[in-house]
This record gives structure tokens, C-alpha cells and sequence, in this order.
């Protein structure tokens, strides 16, 4: 490669059929670039032959399918950055939109939990903006644990645990939260199968799918949250676009009050909201 390396690197990912080949193959580009820390930084025409060899197998390793972010190695998510890698899901933007709204019911005292917090995207991201808050973090997968785990520390966020197990089960049982998150895995089997290859070859199953219609998690959360929510206090969870109206119904059956389902910035039903009664 000579002065066309961002040129070339740009017709292999769209040779390879990656949609938004510009843009990636410059963040590949950049990232080999701002790795030799320390070392005067070379123009994109002069990469070494082992900065040409890295790019030519990550580009490889794009076009063959992989998650950009796995290659890369992190992703941005809200106010933090967050190491990811196979094992973990990759946090997704509307996500962000989850911690804003969790930011905004947290009544500023009392415990936090994070259920399925996979990377640790929600609860890192809650503790760095309330840095006093005591916060647990459970997810069933030791391998996203892990991830989450080395992410609390690379951030040197220290008001935050993580608990191997199901929903709430691995927290104290007097535990009492002001305030409880969850991302859970909320496609159903079916539309499970008809997802991008990219996400079925490469992200974990676990993080995604769920029974009955997708909504089995959610619900068992939504009965096991009742006993361990302080009066007042509200449960925040990310759900499947179709799920508003069945998880409303599910959750006024449960006894919660101020029963919302929030909406993305595509106009799809993506989060509800629930209050436990004063
Ligand atoms: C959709 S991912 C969300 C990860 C992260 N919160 C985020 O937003 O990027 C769901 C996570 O739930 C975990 N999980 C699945 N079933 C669970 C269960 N019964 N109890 C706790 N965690 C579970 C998966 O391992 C996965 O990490």
C-alpha cells in the first residue's frame, strides 16, 4: 500500500459488502495509527509493514464478518468507553437512550442494581454520573462478567459490583434498591432466526434471546423487582418494539403504577417504565 491506503482499504470492505466502508475503514486506519503511543505519528502513505499487515487482517477479519467493534476492541457508550470482545454483547446506541431516562427517575440516594449487564455498558455508565451511588451489577454469563469486570477497572470505577446469576438473585436478599435497570435479552426465538449474520455468528445467543414471544425475562424481572424496590422507586427496562402493549398489561397485573412505555428516536416502543407504589 502507498498513498492509497485509506483508498484501498475503503474498496476492500466495499468489495467485501460492508455498507459503511468509508467511515470503518478509517477508524481501522486511525486506531493502527494512534496505537504506536509515544512514536511521532506517520502519515497514512508511510504505514510500517507491520501496521500494513495489522490493517490487512482486520480488514480480513471485517469482510469475513466480524463485528467492527470486536476488532477494534471497544465502543463507545454514553459517557464511558467500554472494552468489548467475543463472549460479550456490544452495547447498541439506543441504549444510551435507557441510561438518560434512568439518570432522570433516579431519585439521587439509595442503591442502584443493573440486571444482564453484560459489558457493564448501563451500571459504568450510572457510576460515573452518580459516583456516591452504591451500585450492584448481575449478569448469568461469567464470560460478559468478565468483561464488565475489566471494564470497571480500566475506568477506575470503584462504587460498582458484579454478581455471577439470574436477574436479582445473586444481591443481598435485604437488599432494597431506589432504582433497578435492566437490558435483558428480549428476541423471540423466531425472529431470532431471521437476524444479521454478523450478530448470530459472533455475539452470544444468551444476550439475545428469550421465550414467549421474547417477553420471559422481561416479565420474571418485572414479578422478582416488586419485593425488592423501595416504595416510590422505579424499574427501567429496554424492550422488544412489538412488547409496549403486552409487558403494560403485564406489569399493571404485577401492581406497579405510572406505567409508561418510552419510545427511540425511530418512533419505536423501546423501554418501559414502572413505579412501585408509594
Ligand atoms: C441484551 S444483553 C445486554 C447487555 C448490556 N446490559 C447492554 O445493554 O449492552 C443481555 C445480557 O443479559 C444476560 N442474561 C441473560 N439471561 C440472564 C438472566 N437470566 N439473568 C441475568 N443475566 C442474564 C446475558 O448474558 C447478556 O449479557
Amino acid at each position: 500500500m502507498t498513498a492509497s491506503i485509506l483508498a484501498e482499504a475503503i474498496r476492500t470492505l466495499q468489495d467485501g459488502g460492508i455498507t459503511n466502508a468509508r467511515q470503518e475503514a478509517r477508524w481501522l486506519l486511525k486506531q493502527i495509527l494512534d496505537t504506536d503511543a509515544g512514536q511521532p505519528r506517520r502519515p497514512a502513505d508511510s504505514l510500517s509493514p507491520e501496521q500494513e499487515e495489522l490493517l490487512r487482517s482486520r480488514l480480513s477479519r471485517r469482510v469475513a464478518g466480524e463485528p467492527l467493534q470486536y476488532i477494534m476492541g471497544n465502543v463507545d457508550f454514553h459517557c464511558v468507553r467500554l472494552d468489548v470482545g467475543p463472549g460479550v454483547l456490544i452495547p447498541r446506541p439506543e441504549t444510551e437512550q435507557l441510561v438518560e431516562i434512568a439518570i432522570s427517575l433516579y431519585p439521587g440516594n439509595g442503591e442502584i442494581c443493573d440486571v444482564c449487564t453484560g459489558s457493564g455498558a448501563i451500571a459504568l455508565a450510572l457510576a460515573t454520573i452518580f459516583p456516591q451511588a452504591k451500585i450492584t451489577a448481575t449478569d448469568i454469563s461469567a464470560r460478559a462478567l468478565a468483561w464488565a469486570e475489566q471494564n470497571a477497572s480500566r475506568l477506575q470505577l470503584t462504587n460498582v459490583t458484579f454478581h455471577q446469576g439470574d436477574l436479582l438473585a445473586p444481591t443481598p436478599p435485604t437488599a432494597r434498591f431506589a432504582l433497578i435497570t435492566a437490558n435483558p435479552p428480549y428476541v423471540a426465538p423466531d425472529e431470532y432466526a431471521h437476524l444479521e449474520r454478523t450478530i448470530k455468528d459472533h455475539e452470544p445467543p444468551e444476550a439475545l434471546i428469550a421465550d414467549d414471544h421474547g417477553q420471559a425475562i422481561i416479565k420474571r424481572l418485572a414479578r422478582d423487582a416488586r419485593s425488592r424496590l423501595t416504595p416510590g422507586a422505579w424499574l427501567v427496562c429496554e424492550i422488544g418494539d412489538t412488547q409496549g402493549a403486552p409487558l403494560k398489561e403485564h406489569f399493571r397485573r404485577q401492581g406497579y403504577q405510572n406505567i409508561d412505555i418510552k419510545r427511540d428516536f425511530a418512533g419505536r416502543d423501546r423501554f418501559i417504565i414502572a413505579q412501585q407504589p408509594v
